[in-house]
């Protein structure tokens, strides 16, 4: 079994405020900073790009987990490799062509992970499991923070953690994480646990430190 891994999600924070807000989240003992990127045609939001991502590149040496919420994808993922990604992740639902986008991924020298919405079968990532190095499982329909955990996701979870079997590859979910739902979605298999909300509530660096223990101890 891999670290469990706890990932703050920007998309929560103090946007006036985002270099800070890394920097304390950073110091508040976030493992990733999770980056929500959306387009407002794969998903009905729109949040930031690769000027914003390599603006607060410097804010934290931590991974940056960067979620692409976009379609087409393969058009931008240089550029978020140049703005400072680390784990680069894109929706099986927005490429057409996924072992091509992760071979792509691949070849900038990055970590390549496939997102997955709730309705998605697991079944997609089957022939691609050798380029993975990060499979994210979507706990609400993506685009915002804030919405409620979709329980069925959590027998997804378990199949996906049967296909990797021993591949070093980390099972990650998001939405709607928190100290209530974080024993069940680890329990079923995953590891890296995105959290908006239930890390930014509060408001201040004390809570954010808080608020990630919370999710830790359950
Ligand atoms: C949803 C985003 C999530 C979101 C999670 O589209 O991908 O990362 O910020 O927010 P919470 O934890 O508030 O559900
Ligand atoms: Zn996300």
């Amino acid at each position: 079994t891999r670290p469990i891994v706890i990932a703050p999600s920007i998309l929560s924070s103090d946007f006036s405020r985002l270099g800070d807000e890394v920097a304390a989240i950073d110091r508040a003992g976030a493992d990733w900073i999770h980056l929500d990127v959306m387009d407002g045609h794969f998903v009905p939001n729109i949040t930031f790009g690769p000027p914003i991502v390599k603006a607060i590149r410097g804010a934290s040496a931590k991974i940056f987990d960067c979620h692409l919420m976009i379609e087409p994808c393969d058009p931008y993922l240089e550029a978020f490799a140049e703005a400072g990604c680390d784990i680069i992740t894109v929706h099986a639902e927005a490429t057409k062509h996924l072992d091509r986008s992760l071979q792509a991924i691949k070849a900038l020298g990055k970590k390549a992970g496939v997102s997955l919405n709730p309705s998605t079968p697991e079944q997609v990532i089957e022939y691609v499991l050798d380029r993975l190095d990060l499979v994210l499982l979507m706990t609400v329909n993506p685009g915002f923070g804030g919405q409620a955990f979709i329980p069925a996701v959590c027998d997804k979870i378990a199949r996906v953690k049967a296909m990797i079997g021993d591949r070093p590859i980390d099972i990650e979910v998001d939405g709607g994480i928190s100290p209530k739902t974080a024993p069940k979605v680890v329990a079923a298999g995953a590891n890296a646990l995105v959290a908006g909300s239930a890390v930014f509530k509060g408001g201040t660096p004390a809570h954010y430190e808080a608020n990630m223990a919370a999710i830790r101890d359950a």
